[in-house]
């Protein structure tokens, strides 16, 4: 059946953008084999950012404006930088319009980046008419390319992908992060919240949980199979955007924790193979709101 588009270039677009990305990857590649000590705090002091980061998106955007020069973009790094933030009542928001827009992620796992942890992933996602159209998952150091476009299947290394089709917690490997930058808006409660989640899952017998340290990574894992369901909060647009696609594309769930429809701006995210999985998951979770960022 053929893929409706929401716009003509679509293809292009993507296209483009997967070789802009292969270009970016060069860079990190060659960051991380070169470790360096400039290495800066944003929110916290476990919020990290380095030169790689900014360098890597700024290539991205001018890559991307030069060929498309009516699309946005929200980078975590110009976000950080205090641009394309509007400020409303009860505080700020990220312009998020129907214009084609780029959501990216420079660098996922920056603090694995930091430490010379070969998990980390450029992201780039498409949205249009606030629809998730295309994700690009990128991890340069093992060489793993995923991608995906509405309608057009998910892709590792351009080979088809598929999510696992597992239906239990019991039978489960789950990714979980204790996601310790809560605790800067929470404080120790946070903590209780956190293992408390893991704890009811290790009770209803799952095989196991991994971090990855990369949102995206941990996503891009559950469509090919690797692990069967992830839930996070605390996490940002553009840690989720392209691989919520790559995850969709390759059959699996994405989801607010809830249950609800999924909220790009919302904070919070739970990806599953299955329905039943992801709905179990969800049963067992205290849930926790955040103001949404756009
Ligand atoms: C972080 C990673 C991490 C997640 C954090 C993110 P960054 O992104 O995805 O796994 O727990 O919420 O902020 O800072 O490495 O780009
Ligand atoms: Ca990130």
């Amino acid at each position: 059946m053929p893929v409706e588009l929401l716009h003509p270039d679509e293809d292009r677009f993507f296209n483009f953008a997967l070789e802009l990305v292969k270009k970016a990857g060069r860079l990190v590649r060659d960051a991380f084999d070169q470790p360096s000590s400039n290495v800066q705090t944003k929110a916290s002091n476990t919020d990290l950012v380095t030169e790689t980061d900014q360098a890597v998106e700024a290539m991205l955007i001018k890559g991307l404006s030069a060929e498309f020069p009516e699309h946005k973009f929200i980078g975590e790094e110009s976000v950080a930088g205090g641009q394309k933030i509007e400020s409303v009542a009860g505080g700020q928001k990220i312009v998020y319009s129907d214009a084609p827009t780029w959501i990216i992620d420079p660098i996922d796992g920056t603090t694995n980046f930091v430490h010379r942890i070969p998990m980390v992933a450029i992201c780039v996602g498409l949205a249009i008419k606030k629809e998730l159209r295309a994700g690009i998952v990128y991890n340069p150091i093992t060489n793993e390319l995923f991608s995906a476009q509405v309608g057009r299947g998910a892709f590792r290394n351009g080979f088809p992908i598929k999510v696992s089709q597992t239906e239990v917690i019991s039978k489960a490997v789950i990714c979980a992060s204790l996601g310790i930058h809560n605790m800067v808006s929470f404080g120790e409660p946070w903590l209780d919240i956190a293992l408390g989640n893991q704890r009811r899952q290790v009770l209803a017998g799952v095989r196991g949980h991994r971090s990855f340290g990369s949102a995206a990574i941990n996503m891009v894992y559950v469509a090919q199979g690797s692990v069967d369901a992830y839930a996070e909060y605390g996490i940002h647009a553009w840690d989720i955007a392209a691989a919520t696609v790559i995850v969709r594309e390759a059959g699996g769930i994405v989801i607010d924790p809830t249950g609800a429809e999924l909220n790009v701006m919302g904070r919070k995210v739970l990806c599953a193979g299955t329905k039943k999985l992801a709905e179990e998951l969800s049963g067992m979770l205290t849930h926790v709101e955040f103001v949404p960022e756009g």
